[in-house]
């Protein structure tokens, strides 16, 4: 627990020492406000309309979103009966002109604003307002597959020896604690003086100015242009086959690693180890065996792959950019080629039992 106090605070340090581009808000609640360089996912959309269909509903355009009543009623279902976590009752109410938490405590009964929504793919969290000025994590969260609502902190418990957090401490800080994976462009604008958050970011989601940069140049440029005309300086950071796959890999990483930041300063193109300590093996969230315990941080392990190490490895290899598997059904094999063609086309031999191979087949290797 001491522990993830000490990463708090020390990311929170490093984050209020940086200058961010964007002006802070005056008002309580965290808003979205474009700066000057960041041109904005929908400016893509008129010249890069496909990327843009493909990434818009996508788990990364999607990584947080405002709550209305819209989403709640494509996505949720209503909150059975109260849920108790240390003795203060909770239910989530998102009827149609509704959104909030229910907390019930002996004389009491508050009620906590719904405002934002993160993740999808299992589980929605959401975000309330605050004193200060910060968003934090609400006590009920949302199971996608069984439908149904469940204690946050609990479920967050990593071993038996654990104590759950309290909704509203600061590993539950969005501000801080969900550093800038679910936006785009977050800057804390922590207040020394008066311990507020000022707190605002480009967009919600991962936007495209987060892999490719700052792209206002590049669309005053294009839209200055015949059209149908290349300049060679595109004004834009061009990932893929101009960067190696370490620097590609280090385009995700920063999301999809265990780590704490020790800059708040990466571009695409910079190396990961310049700008975050990645955290290792010896720490709870693994099992003992090394394998990521809660979320799929990936980024520890993945450095351990013999793949990998041996260079060529690359996170999209099997992955869109926008998070999708390139290699599903019939194409399942192909996530292994080009590079072990020779197993591929002789997959059947190769996974053979050593024991039914022929001692003669120089094709079948056994994995390790
Ligand atoms: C007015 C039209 C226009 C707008 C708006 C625009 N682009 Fe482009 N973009 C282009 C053209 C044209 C190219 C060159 C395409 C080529 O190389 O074939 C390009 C190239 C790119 C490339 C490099 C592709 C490569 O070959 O590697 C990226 C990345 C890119 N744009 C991202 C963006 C992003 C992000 C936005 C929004 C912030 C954006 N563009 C807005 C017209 C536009
Ligand atoms: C700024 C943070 C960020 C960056 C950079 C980032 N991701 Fe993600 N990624 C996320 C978040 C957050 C989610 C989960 C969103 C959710 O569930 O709402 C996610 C989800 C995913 C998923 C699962 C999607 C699914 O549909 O199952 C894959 C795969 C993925 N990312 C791959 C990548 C790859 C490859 C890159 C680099 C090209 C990358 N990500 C860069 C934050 C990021
Ligand atoms: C270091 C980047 C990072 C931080 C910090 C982070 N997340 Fe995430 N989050 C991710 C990635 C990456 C995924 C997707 C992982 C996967 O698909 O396995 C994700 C997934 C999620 C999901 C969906 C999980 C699912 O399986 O459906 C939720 C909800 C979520 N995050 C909420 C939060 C909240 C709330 C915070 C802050 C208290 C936070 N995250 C902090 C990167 C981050
Ligand atoms: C998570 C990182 C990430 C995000 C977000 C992202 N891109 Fe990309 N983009 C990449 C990578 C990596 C490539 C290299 C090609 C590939 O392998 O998909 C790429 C390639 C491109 C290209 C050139 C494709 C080609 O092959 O000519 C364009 C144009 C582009 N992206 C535009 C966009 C636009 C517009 C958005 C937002 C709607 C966006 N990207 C969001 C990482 C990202
Ligand atoms: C050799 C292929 C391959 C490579 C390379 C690869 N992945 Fe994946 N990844 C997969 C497969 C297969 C799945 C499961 C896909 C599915 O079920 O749709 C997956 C799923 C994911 C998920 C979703 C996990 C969840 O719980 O739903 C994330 C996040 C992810 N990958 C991130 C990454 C990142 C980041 C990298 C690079 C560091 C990477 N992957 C490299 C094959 C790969
Ligand atoms: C981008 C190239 C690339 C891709 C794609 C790739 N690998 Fe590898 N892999 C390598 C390289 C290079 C090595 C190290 C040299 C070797 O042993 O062949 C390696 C090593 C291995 C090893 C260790 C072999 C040994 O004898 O120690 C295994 C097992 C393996 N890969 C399995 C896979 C599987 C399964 C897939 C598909 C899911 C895959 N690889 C996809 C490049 C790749």
């Amino acid at each position: 627990m001491m522990q993830r106090y000490i990463v708090f605070f020390v990311s929170l340090l490093l984050l209020v020492s940086t200058t961010f581009f964007y002006i802070a808000q005056s008002d309580d609640t965290p808003a979205t406000q474009p700066s000057s360089d960041i041109a904005g996912s929908k400016s893509c959309r008129e010249c890069h309309e496909d990327f843009y269909t493909l990434w818009a509903p996508s788990h990364h355009g999607l990584a947080m979103q405002p709550y209305t009543d819209e989403y709640a009623q494509k996505n949720l279902t209503g909150q059975k009966s109260f849920i108790e976590i240390q003795k203060i009752r909770y239910k989530a109410e998102v009827g149609s002109g509704q959104g909030w938490v229910i907390e019930k405590t002996d004389g009491e009964e508050k009620k906590l604003k719904i405002v934002h929504v993160l993740g999808g793919k299992n589980v929605y969290y959401f975000l309330t307002p605050i004193d200060r000025g910060r968003l934090q994590t609400l006590p009920v969260a949302y199971d996608v597959n069984k439908k149904e609502w469940f204690d946050t902190a609990a479920s967050g418990m990593r071993h038996a020896a654990d104590e759950p957090v309290h909704w509203t401490e600061s590993p539950y800080t969005f501000n801080t604690a969900c550093y800038s994976c679910h936006v785009s462009q977050l800057s804390t604008n922590y207040n020394l003086d008066d311990h507020t958050y000022h707190t605002v970011w480009a967009e919600p989601g991962i936007n495209c100015e987060t892999c490719h940069g700052p792209a206002q140049e590049h669309v005053e440029l294009f839209k200055s242009i015949a059209p149908g005309e290349i300049p060679s300086d595109l004004r834009i950071i061009e990932t893929g086959d101009k960067f190696t796959p370490k620097q590609n890999d280090a385009v995700c990483a920063p999301c999809h690693a265990k780590m704490q930041p020790i800059t708040t300063s990466f571009m695409p193109g910079d190396r990961f180890f310049d700008h975050y300590n990645l955290t290792t093996l010896e720490h709870s969230d693994f099992y003992p065996d090394g394998r990521d315990l809660g979320e799929n941080y990936t980024f520890t392990l993945w450095r351990m792959n013999p793949c990998v190490k041996a260079g060529e490895m690359q996170c999209i290899h099997c992955h869109t950019s926008s998070g999708r598997y390139r290699f599903h059904g019939e194409n399942a094999n192909n996530a292994c080629m080009p590079c072990h063609e020779e197993r591929v086309t002789n997959s059947v031999e190769h996974t053979r039992h050593p024991k039914a191979a022929k001692a003669t087949d120089v094709s079948r290797v056994i994995c390790r």
